[in-house]
């Protein structure tokens, strides 16, 4: 039986249209799930909507729609975006679920019959837009931190979770798990600004609107937004309910993927809940950057955010996944410009992969018909070639394992500029006057070929539809020359390459225009 690999993006809020920013937190777990897959993990990659609270409420009565109305539509748009990028979820799971309310019911309940949860009076300063709570220190000129939108002074009775009681067992966990948070370096961030200053106990009920989960054993109150919503992480395997078998199966939870605005939330609250639950915690939360456009980041909030459908329209779904996983270095903020996407499509797709294509399959074409001939012999250049490249898919694969989809691109990159640089090197356009070098010829075209089908064997994670593009180009049909596996052999495919010519993979954008 193979190995389990659960994933899991953030839930994305229905009060906002998924914009580039969050597209790009589902686009860096759909790569890392389809690494997993194409390695032969057992799979289960879940999404989803992160449907109540106060703020979405108030939106569906802007829109004078009801806040399931609301939820509704926005949970099918958000669904054709994922659709757009070719994200290849096995869940898309929203909070509005009747099993997930049943669940959250009877979470909230076993936390308040252990002595987890006790009602008490707040007040305090409160951020709608984020559905957080703010000491004063956090607070400046009275606009939240994250959202800088106002926040209100509230004062309701509430029920609380104790939070502060799991902070010694939070710290030794973290302490004695370096993989826990992801990059290292974000667990020093948790530990000095919330764990050692010492924590409070949380809210974890609200009375002042409806669009929640009603706390069973006493309905005035429905369930804190955030409860509720990182719930959603096992209601989705079963938890709580008649069948517990995929929660058996896939939990813990290999990695959750979140932006670092809320991995205070994923690293604190969450595991404290699962500690008082009795159940064992995520494996790994990975906290990436943020996709920032003019040094500020993207949402709705701050009124820049950019359409995922739009940026597909223009661009491709494949050019964008490419530029988001590149562009992002590993857990730290990117700058999103469209002269940066252009350049980058202009460049690395349309010159560096597809040019590589279409001379290679040019080649064949002009110099032998489109079929290569059996008979070649390689060069010194050819055999340094294929060590080379054994050598990047390695440096390649150690970075996908470590979810650096930026430097495994850029190993990759390293072997399609060898690749070009070869075809410099050798001249085959010298070569084909030569009577004598036509095995030489042919042992190069060869070389390229097997370039290509490395190539797409690891780019396939990150751009899904262009393997089967050069594939077939390239009329490599056998599957077992496509696996992962077949990506360390360089030198598999049989030596007979017939190509069939097509249409060129990534068009330059004429800038211009
Ligand atoms: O936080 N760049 O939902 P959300 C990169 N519902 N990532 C970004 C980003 C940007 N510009 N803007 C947002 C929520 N994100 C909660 C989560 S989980 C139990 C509940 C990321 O729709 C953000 O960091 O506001 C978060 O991980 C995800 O998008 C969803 O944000």
């Amino acid at each position: 039986m193979s190995e389990t690999f659960y994933i899991t993006t953030s839930i994305y809020y229905s009060n906002n249209y998924l914009h580039i920013g969050n597209a790009y937190e589902a686009v860096i777990a759909d790569a890392v799930a389809r690494y997993k897959r194409l390695r032969g993990y057992d799979v289960r990659f879940m999404t989803g909507m992160d449907e109540h609270g106060q703020k979405i409420e108030q939106s569906a009565t802007n829109l004078e729609r009801t806040p399931q109305e609301h939820v509704d539509y926005i949970a099918e748009w958000t669904k054709g975006v994922m659709r757009n990028l070719n994200i290849d979820y096995d869940v898309f799971f929203r909070t509005t679920s009747d099993a997930h309310h049943a669940a959250v019911k009877k979470i909230f309940n076993r936390l308040y019959e252990i002595g987890d949860i006790y009602k008490d009076a707040y007040e305090g300063l409160y951020c709608t837009p984020c559905e957080t709570f703010y000491t004063p220190p956090q607070i400046k000129d009275g606009a939240c931190p994250v959202c800088e939108k106002q926040v209100q002074n509230i004062s309701e009775e509430a029920y609380f979770f104790k939070l502060s009681k799991y902070q010694d067992a939070l710290i030794a966990h973290i302490e004695n798990n370096p993989e826990f948070i992801t990059p290292a370096w974000r667990a020093n961030e948790m530990l000095n600004s919330f764990l050692r200053p010492g924590l409070e106990d949380l809210c974890v009920s609200r009375t002042s609107f409806k669009w929640g989960i009603p706390v069973e054993f006493d309905p005035n109150h429905v369930v804190y937004v955030w409860v509720d919503a990182l719930s959603n992480y096992i209601t989705a395997l079963g938890y709580e309910s008649d069948n517990k078998d995929l929660y058996k199966k896939y939990w813990p939870a290999d990695v959750h993927i979140v932006g670092k605005d809320i991995m205070r939330f994923h690293t604190i609250i969450w595991p404290a809940i699962l500690m008082a639950l009795g159940e064992p915690l995520p494996k790994q939360v990975y906290g990436h950057g943020w996709l920032n456009f003019d040094g500020k980041k993207i949402g709705k909030s701050l009124g820049n955010s950019i359409d995922p459908n739009e940026l597909v329209e223009a661009y491709g779904t494949d050019a964008i996944r490419y530029y988001l996983l590149r562009e992002m270095p590993f857990g730290q903020d990117g700058n999103y410009t469209t002269e940066n996407l252009i350049a980058r499509i202009n460049a690395d797709l349309a010159n560096d992969i597809g040019n590589l294509l279409s001379r290679t399959v040019g080649m064949i074409d002009k110099y032998f018909g489109g079929k290569l001939p059996t008979e070649q012999s390689q060069t010194d250049a050819g055999i340094e070639f294929g060590v080379l490249a054994t050598t990047s898919v390695k440096i390649a694969e150690s970075h996908f394992d470590k979810m650096e989809f930026d430097q495994g691109l850029a190993e990759i990159w390293r072997i399609i500029d060898r690749a070009n640089k070869y075809i410099d090197h050798m001249e085959p356009w010298k070569l084909a006057k030569e009577e004598d070098k036509q095995s030489i010829l042919a042992g190069c075209l060869y070389i390229l070929t097997e370039s290509l089908r490395i190539i797409a064997i690891l780019i396939e994670p990150s751009m899904p539809s262009v393997p089967s593009k050069i594939f077939s180009q390239l009329n490599l049909d056998n599957s077992e020359h496509k696996t992962w596996d077949a990506a360390n052999q360089f030198g598999l495919s049989p030596k007979e390459i017939t190509i069939t010519k097509g249409e060129v993979i990534f068009p330059r954008i004429d800038v211009k225009k």
